[in-house]
């Protein structure tokens, strides 16, 4: 179904209980609806907003547009988290109500100050003749949960050169400074990052952009976000318009980062390597990072990308959000690793050593539809070690090492209903390790796949028939296996 503009912006308060119930109930009856993601009650959601820790609770908000999936004008979603596993809905944020956010609160970060969480966002505006005016502007949340937004945006005009796409504000503390991040595009097509400094996050003045060489790659960065390291600077980046190379890039648009020296906010230089593709599967964006109070770093994604439909859309809703990931930073790149707080789902667990020798083989007890599952291949004699997930008649989802070309294998080209295939089924990217240490998160619809420790991660969607929930471990010459597939209490 084609949406139309006004229905895009049409608001959820304009909708009768009875029609809402409607899109709650079909949404209900989904089959693809997931067990231990964060997710939409209805519609579509987008990028993660605001993920911080305050009064003694994760908060991580998102990009929702309640009324279908598609992208219609936004509100910020509001999740609340002892655990970051068990989730409990609060409802809506932030809604469209004011003259400068009336066509989507945008997305954005949160910070704690005088015991109060500020909450940094874009207001996206349009006129009559559909010009876009973005600005950046500022609610404060209080220990009981209430919210209320400054009068005016607090940056109202946009840098020289700077185009409508100027958006998701980064904020964060250096010293007795705050920083702000904004992703931008240039005339002429050319992705950025300005910055600006506050001491009160209110009155904020504009510093220019992040130098980095990484220019030239992309015509608008989204969702700039930012933090140190065992003395590095890591900035994560969502650059749109990157042209596929090879086995990168392939999917619409990156997500990725890049490492090196602290930036100097003197001067706003960023000295640093290449960029590298946070996931190497298929749909994952716009990601967001928090520090929780025992200085862990921890990132959220968008599990979706823009631009790409996804095959729940036909039950009225679309898109979840990642599993955290807690970040490492060690020998100049960022591992990734599942928050370890997720152990706490895990019930009976089921365990298998088996010396592989040229066979498909699957095992007992070790199949279903939501599971972590732990899989070490060790002793390598093989041109290909591998594993098949949800597989069933005619379906499968196929990860495997290929030692000849080393390389990791993604292949969904047989996981059932599909969108995006323009784009290809087939992720791959360079391996080149004795070992292969798999631990995979499995939910309804999606699957997360952690490689040797957080070296690598490959994430994606599939809507896959609930029948197939076989898995198979295959290898043409010998290998030690041993697995470990845990049910989940979800
Ligand atoms: C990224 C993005 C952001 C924007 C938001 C709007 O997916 O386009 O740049 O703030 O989504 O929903």
């Amino acid at each position: 179904m084609e949406w139309t503009t006004e229905q895009r912006y049409r608001r959820i308060e304009e909708v009768s209980k009875e029609e809402y119930g409607k899109l709650i109930d079909q949404v209900k009856h989904c089959p693809y609806r997931q067990m231990y993601h964060i997710q939409p009650v209805t519609g579509l959601l987008n990028d993660p907003n605001g993920f911080s820790y305050f009064n003694g609770e994760y908060h991580l908000f998102y990009q929702w547009f309640p009324l279908g999936p598609v992208h219609g004008v936004k509100y910020w979603y509001h999740t609340v988290s002892k655990d970051l596993v068990h989730w409990r809905n609060e409802g809506i944020a932030l809604e469209p109500d004011r003259p400068f956010d009336s066509h989507g609160v945008f997305s954005g970060t949160a910070i704690e100050k005088d015991h109060q969480l500020y909450l940094m966002y874009t207001g996206n505006a349009r006129d009559k003749d559909w010009v876009r005016y973005p600005t950046q502007c500022l609610a404060v949340m209080n220990k009981e949960g209430k919210i209320m937004k400054y009068e005016e945006p607090v940056i109202k005009n946009r840098p020289y050169q700077v185009t409508e796409h100027f958006r998701d504000p980064k904020v964060f503390q250096v010293g007795d400074m705050y920083y702000c991040l904004i992703g931008a595009e240039l005339e002429g097509n050319q992705g950025t990052v300005v910055y600006y400094q506050s001491k009160d996050l209110v009155e904020w003045t504009y510093k220019g952009e992040v130098k980095t060489s990484f220019k030239g790659n992309g015509f608008m960065w989204e969702c700039p976000d930012y933090f140190t390291q065992n003395g590095k600077g890591v900035m994560i980046l969502s650059p749109q318009g990157m042209e596929s190379q090879g086995d990168l890039y392939n999917n619409i648009f990156q997500s990725g980062y890049l490492i090196g020296e602290e930036i100097d906010w003197q001067n706003g230089v960023f000295k640093h390597g290449s960029f590298v593709e946070l996931d190497r599967g298929f749909e994952f964006y716009a990601p967001q990072t928090m520090q929780d109070p025992s200085g862990r770093r921890i990132l959220v994604g968008w599990f979706g990308l823009p631009g790409v439909d996804c095959v729940s859309d036909e039950n009225g809703w679309a898109h979840c959000l990642t599993i955290p990931r807690e970040l490492i930073v060690e020998e100049n790149r960022l591992w990734q690793r599942p928050i370890k707080e997720l152990e706490q789902l895990r019930k009976e667990a089921h365990t298998v050593t088996h010396l592989l020798q040229q066979e498909s083989i699957s095992f007992e007890k070790i199949n279903g539809i939501v599971y972590e599952l732990t899989a070490e291949f060790t002793e390598i004699e093989a041109q290909v070690v591998g594993i098949k997930l949800r597989k069933g008649d005619n379906e499968e989802t196929v990860f495997y090492y290929d030692l000849i070309n080393r390389k990791l294998v993604l292949d969904r080209s047989k996981s059932g209903r599909t969108c995006g295939d323009e784009y290809g089924t087939v992720r791959k990217c360079h391996f080149d390790e004795k070992q292969l240490k798999l631990q995979i998160f499995v939910d309804v619809s999606s699957i997360e796949i952690f490689v040797n420790d957080g070296l690598e991660v490959f994430s994606t969607r599939i809507f896959t028939k609930i029948e197939s929930a076989g898995i198979e471990f295959f290898t043409d010459g010998m290998v030690q296996l041993k697995t470990t597939k845990w049910g989940l209490n979800v």
